[in-house]
């Protein structure tokens, strides 16, 4: 399977960082592996334009599991795609903590992803107290249950495991704990979505950068990462993206 090298800007950036994806595309123009930007939404239809004919993906960060209706400040699946957008982050730590999110809700929001004919990329990832207490795989087990819809597929579904303590603060977990996990959720994937478990990629995010991205890379069932800070900066990314095309 090709790898997948997914930014997440998060609420960062205005027009004026579209041209850090002008000098990405620049410097990578034809990357071995997937190469995805998800800017904050506001940003989706430019950045999908500058990225017109190029290897670049754009996705949207979040959406409603609705298609339409009376649901202020929301945005539905079908916007994003229209927008440009080509997959969709869903159930981020940011968004579970700062608005309550669900497995349940994730979960109907991928499948509004899907059925728009994107791609859902679905995160989960334990906190530090948990992992301390033991709990990593019972967590993110439960968590992957919640929100995979039954019936994803290879072509409908990435699945980002992200601890939340490894998030932003330069902490990754050793080779051996993503190696763990990541063999972990291969095998708890069969269980949900059959033999399609083998072609979905597996990212690893939190603490990315160029420093640490090609022995992470190298963990089996790793097969790509979600980045946050350092997919702000074309020099950090493209670092990145040389990583998983080695
Ligand atoms: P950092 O790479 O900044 O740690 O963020 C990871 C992340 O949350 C990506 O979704």
């Amino acid at each position: 399977m090709k790898k997948l090298a997914a930014g997440n800007w998060k609420m960062n950036g205005t027009a004026a960082a579209l041209a850090e994806v002008e000098a990405l595309l620049a410097a990578h123009p034809a990357p071995a592996c997937e190469m995805l930007l998800c800017p904050p939404a506001t940003l989706i239809a430019q950045m999908a334009q500058a990225a017109r004919g190029s290897a670049l993906m754009v996705g949207g960060q979040d959406c409603h599991p609705k298609a339409s209706g009376a649901h202020t400040g929301d945005i539905s699946a079908a916007m994003l795609k229209d927008a440009g957008a080509s997959h969709v982050i869903l159930g981020h730590s940011e968004r579970r903590a700062d608005h309550g999110e669900t497995d349940a809700l994730v979960r109907a929001k991928a499948e509004a992803v899907i059925g728009a004919g994107l791609m859902a990329v679905v995160c989960i990832g334990e906190t530090e107290a948990e992992r301390d207490g033991g709990q990593t795989l019972t967590v993110i087990g439960g968590q992957l249950d919640g929100s995979v819809p039954a019936g994803a597929t290879a072509a409908t579904l990435v699945v980002a495991y992200e601890p939340v303590w490894a998030i932003g603060t330069g902490r990754t977990p050793t080779l051996t704990e993503i190696g763990e996990v990541h063999a972990f959720l291969r095998d708890r994937l069969r269980g949900l979505v059959g033999g399609e478990a083998d072609g979905v990629r597996l990212l690893y995010g939190g603490s990315v950068k160029p420093s640490n991205a090609a022995e992470i890379f190298a963990v089996p069932h790793v097969d790509g990462a979600l980045v946050g800070g350092a997919s702000l900066k074309a020099a950090d990314f493209g670092a990145i993206v040389a990583a998983l095309s080695a």
